[in-house]
């Protein structure tokens, strides 16, 4: 069977629960660049998934509004939120048009491991810049296209540790992992690093911050080949006024 998103979604959502250190990670670093409090906002999160960043921006006081085109991670994401109410709520809403959400209504969008999905990157900063109020802020993570580019391997251990095998990093679109228990198995677009500012800079935002976080405790615990290297690429940009 061919895997989406809307195949995986009750497997992407059990392994959240029962705790993901990379996605808790991807959370945290994101999380990181946002005001502690975020009462009186209205927050859209991107591409939402089963809503674990949805309800911690609830937790800082947003009016979060988590947003996935799969009905069923929208359903794997109410259904979290009636285990104890968060506050968050969701819709079924493509993040290339952002059809449910009002022009000038957000201030924040977020998109936590998101952006990689889209197929039309330009089209979806254009709806985020829609939805933004002037001045508003994007903030999101990818799997870092450099070291994350379509099949990269580990070689066998090299000075005590496997190494990162990357190659085709140019060659950008769809691609499918092979591996069956993971989660880029549902397949994600690759995109250079410049691809994503210079289309971030067309489209009138203006970078703020970037980083490439050094891996969690927890996650360099489970995956120590990961821990020289950033699994994520973050950034945060304003929508110019
Ligand atoms: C790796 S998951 C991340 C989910 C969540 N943000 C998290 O951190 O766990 C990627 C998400 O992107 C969503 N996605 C795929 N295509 C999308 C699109 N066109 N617009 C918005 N989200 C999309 C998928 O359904 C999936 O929930």
């Amino acid at each position: 069977m061919t895997e989406t998103w809307d195949t995986i979604a009750v497997w992407y959502a059990e392994q959240l629960r029962t705790g993901s250190a990379m996605h808790e990670f991807s959370r945290d670093i994101l999380l990181d660049c946002l005001p502690k409090t975020l009462a009186g906002q209205q927050v859209l999160d991107l591409g939402c998934g089963e809503g674990i960043i949805t309800r911690a921006l609830a937790a800082r006081g947003a009016r979060a509004l988590g947003i996935d085109p799969f009905p069923r991670m929208i359903e794997q994401a109410q259904a979290a939120t009636k285990n104890g109410p968060s506050g968050a709520r969701y819709a079924v809403d493509d993040g290339c048009t952002l059809a449910t959400v009002a022009t000038g209504s957000v201030d924040w969008v977020t998109a936590g491991l998101s952006l990689n999905n889209v197929p039309d990157l330009s089209a979806a900063l254009t709806a985020v810049r829609r939805v933004l109020v002037p001045g508003g802020r994007l903030v999101f993570t990818i799997p870092h296209p450099c070291f994350e580019a379509p099949h990269a391997t580990w070689t066998a251990a090299a000075q005590g540790r496997p190494r990162r095998v990357v190659g085709d990093y140019h060659v950008e679109g769809f691609w499918r992992s092979d591996n069956p228990q993971g989660v880029r198995r549902a397949g994600n677009q690759h995109r250079m690093l410049s691809t994503y500012l210079t289309t971030l800079v067309g489209h009138g935002f203006l970078i703020e911050a970037t980083a490439e976080p050094t891996p969690s405790a927890q996650v360099a615990a489970e995956q120590p080949q990961r821990a020289a290297l950033p699994p994520f690429f973050l950034v945060r940009a304003s929508s110019k006024k």
